[in-house]
């Protein structure tokens, strides 16, 4: 036998043993063999891959060590969005849930809803797609439409399969949330100390750090863990009927699963699971701020559908926010991108609701007056899950002698300028404008943030020198920076300062909304932005808008229109954009006018089910060329189906559209709709 016959051998026999290894160590909690014994395989499999490369494949175990270093993360658009969940907070908001959902199904009260309910693990959501059994890509869940490619990084994720038993569907999207334990988070930061490194401040952010790394060696060092709680796109429509069903075949397909998630029944039946989880809280080894409660039936998932970004057949019920009480050292005051001038109160750190706190928002003058808070107080720091923290109240009863009463500045603290009020003390502004230094710094910091401009390496610390020395003035003054003029700074080497100039450059072709998110008109958020780029097309348009157009728009208020048409008036701003402009930032006009009118397209109102193969489409593009021309197209049928398209090999969902009833057509009937 060849060397390589026989290493091909090995190989395979080493792969199955560490992932056998693999699944005993993190899915059923009890290794056999000792980390020693495990590195050893682990060693013997990467010499015979680094000996005979073609050996190594995409989907070895030895991927879990991590690969090579990358230069950025790419890009993955997600081919179904990743939602958030709506909150609830008490348990009328529960209940009314469960009413709101019998409504919508015309169910009587009586008939009792099965749910699933999960813990809501507080770590990072993440996408997982397999081709044929195997890992293909993992991506961030982004900003729920497209995420950054961590394929390397999930890779490393031991309890990750990397390959599915036979039998898993041809293509398979699984989501969850990864994230480090309890146990992981204390070992993680002893090393750190160890290596007088930085420590994490809590599981979750150590979870992201880990995450966003481009180097998955170090991804691999970190002890990550997963739980995957759902579906993403799947080829196999009968997979299940139910949500628990999902569950229960994902687990056969090896997936981890969170072992405290069960069925309940109706509204009492989740608050009761409630109670008891949050009791057993602070026992569990990983973090959760809430449990997710999923209505069970998929059928029925799909007729209730969505709002906004949130699907209605879920709801994550929070975890009351915790209080804990600590000192104010100091008050002191931070100007914004605007000039809005905003008290922060310095405390002696705490820890509350999963993160360490020393800093507080007190919002505006008015707020200090009317919690009456002094240097010196003792007061009681809420924070409730994702919540910023806040304080609530004073602990008067602890007011030191020496307590000092806080004076609001007259002068901005950065510029010297004079500090305007307006309303009653609620807001303060620096009236220094551009030459306020700090303002400068703050537009410059939203103009390159991820949902703006998205420039990649601008940092806040970047930007703070950058203004500092004077090579920026505003944001027009990025796109003339060159490597020369980076290279120069501290920090900078040759290789950086060209990764900086090219994702400057890269920035250049901008969506619309983007670039007049990145503007930073005050008030306009990227919703607003979006509906302004999709109601006006382009900035000339905008610019010309008057307060009457702006404010016929469904989310604009006369504040917003007032702050929209002020920001156009002025010169300084004009001048910015022209700058911009004449830099060679693009962006594609929409055509506002070719925007049909829902009413006027051929399929409004109807609802599509796709079924079996296709053979001279892909299904997702007959889904968009559906959707275009005005159809919902849904998942499985119901009464609410108006029709049916059915491929090859089609199973049950055809045989139920023939028992409704429901039109149906094959894929011929289906092109030539389409291209009518
Ligand atoms: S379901 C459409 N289930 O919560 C379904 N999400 O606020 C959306 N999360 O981005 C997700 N535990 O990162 C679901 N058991 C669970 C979850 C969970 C944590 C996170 C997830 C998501 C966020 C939504």
């Amino acid at each position: 036998m060849s060397d390589l016959s026989a290493a091909r051998i090995r190989h395979s026999t080493l792969c199955s043993e560490i992932e056998h290894h693999n699944r005993l160590y993190y899915r059923q909690d009890s290794p056999s063999i000792s980390d020693y014994e495990y590195d050893q395989l682990m060693q013997e499999l990467l010499a015979l891959e680094s000996k005979f490369s073609e050996l190594s494949s995409a989907n070895s175990p030895s991927q879990r060590v991590g690969s090579l270093p990358l230069d950025e993360f790419s890009q993955i658009t997600h081919e179904k969005p990743m939602l958030s969940l709506s909150n609830g907070f008490t348990d009328d908001d529960i209940r009314e849930f469960d009413r709101r959902l019998h409504k919508e199904l015309g169910q009587p009260d009586e008939r009792l809803f099965n749910y699933v309910a999960e813990p809501k693990l507080d770590g990072l959501a993440v996408s997982i797609y397999y081709q044929d059994g195997v890992l293909k890509h993992a991506a961030t869940r982004g900003d729920g439409k497209v995420g950054e490619d961590i394929t390397q990084n999930v890779k490393t994720i031991r309890s990750v399969p990397l390959r599915l038993p036979e039998g898993a569907p041809e293509r398979l999207e699984v989501r969850g949330e990864i994230f480090i334990s309890h146990a992981g988070f204390e070992a993680l930061n002893k090393t750190q100390a160890s290596l007088e490194k930085k420590l994490f401040v809590n599981p979750r952010n150590a979870a992201a750090g880990s995450l966003r790394q481009l180097d998955s060696k170090i991804t691999a060092s970190r002890p990550l863990d997963i739980f995957v709680y759902s579906l993403g796109v799947i080829s196999d429509d009968d997979f299940a009927t139910t949500h628990s069903q999902t569950l229960d075949k994902l687990a056969e397909l090896g997936f981890p699963i969170c072992p405290l998630l069960e069925k309940v029944v109706g509204s009492e039946g989740c608050l009761d699971y409630f109670t008891r989880i949050s009791k057993i809280r602070s026992d569990l080894d990983y973090e959760i701020d809430g449990i997710v409660y999923k209505l069970d039936r998929l059928d029925w998932q799909q007729s209730v559908g969505f709002i906004a970004k949130a699907p209605r057949w879920a709801l994550a019920h929070k975890f009351p926010a915790q209080e804990k009480s600590t000192v104010v050292t100091n008050i002191d005051v931070q100007v914004g991108r605007t000039g809005a001038i905003t008290p922060v109160a310095r405390l002696a750190p705490l820890f509350v609701g999963g993160v360490t706190v020393s800093n507080v928002t007190l919002h505006n003058q008015s707020e200090i007056q009317r919690l009456g808070i002094r240097i010196g107080d003792t007061v009681i720091v809420r924070r409730a899950g994702d919540v910023i923290p806040q304080i609530v109240a004073v602990n008067l009863e602890k007011r030191p002698p020496d307590s000092v009463e806080y004076q609001f500045p007259t002068r901005c603290p950065e510029c010297g300028s004079e500090v305007a009020i307006q309303g009653e003390g609620i807001i303060a502004r620096c009236s220094g404008g551009l030459s306020c230094g700090a303002q400068v710094k703050q537009a410059i910091k939203h103009f390159v943030s991820r949902k703006a401009m998205d420039i990649d390496g601008m940092g806040d610390k970047i930007v703070d020198i950058l203004v500092d020395q004077k090579l920026i003035k505003n944001v027009a003054d990025l796109y003339s920076l060159s490597v020369d003029q980076v290279v120069e700074l501290e920090g900078f080497a040759e290789k950086s300062a060209l990764n900086l100039i090219s994702s400057i450059e890269g920035s250049k072709q901008a969506e619309l909304s983007r670039l007049l998110y990145a503007l930073g008109i005050p008030q306009v958020g990227e919703s607003t932005a979006e509906q302004l780029a999709n109601t006006f097309g382009n900035l000339d348009s905008l610019g010309r808008a008057n307060i009457d157009a702006l404010e016929s728009l469904p989310d604009i208020g006369p504040i917003v229109a007032e702050n929209i048409v002020r920001f156009f008036a002025d010169q300084n701003n004009q001048s910015v954009i022209q700058t911009l402009l004449d830099s060679g930032v693009e962006y594609r006009r929409i055509d506002v006018d070719e925007l049909p009118d829902p009413e006027s397209l051929p399929l409004n109102g109807k609802t599509v089910v796709l079924t079996g193969t296709l053979q001279s489409l892909s299904r997702s593009d007959a889904k968009k060329r559906l959707q275009a021309l005005g159809a919902k197209v849904a998942g499985s049928v119901s009464k609410k189906t108006d029709l049916v398209v059915v491929g090859a090999d089609a199973g049950s969902k055809a045989l139920k559209a023939q028992e409704l009833g429901i039109e149906m057509i094959d894929e011929v009937e289906l092109i030539s709709l389409l291209d009518a």
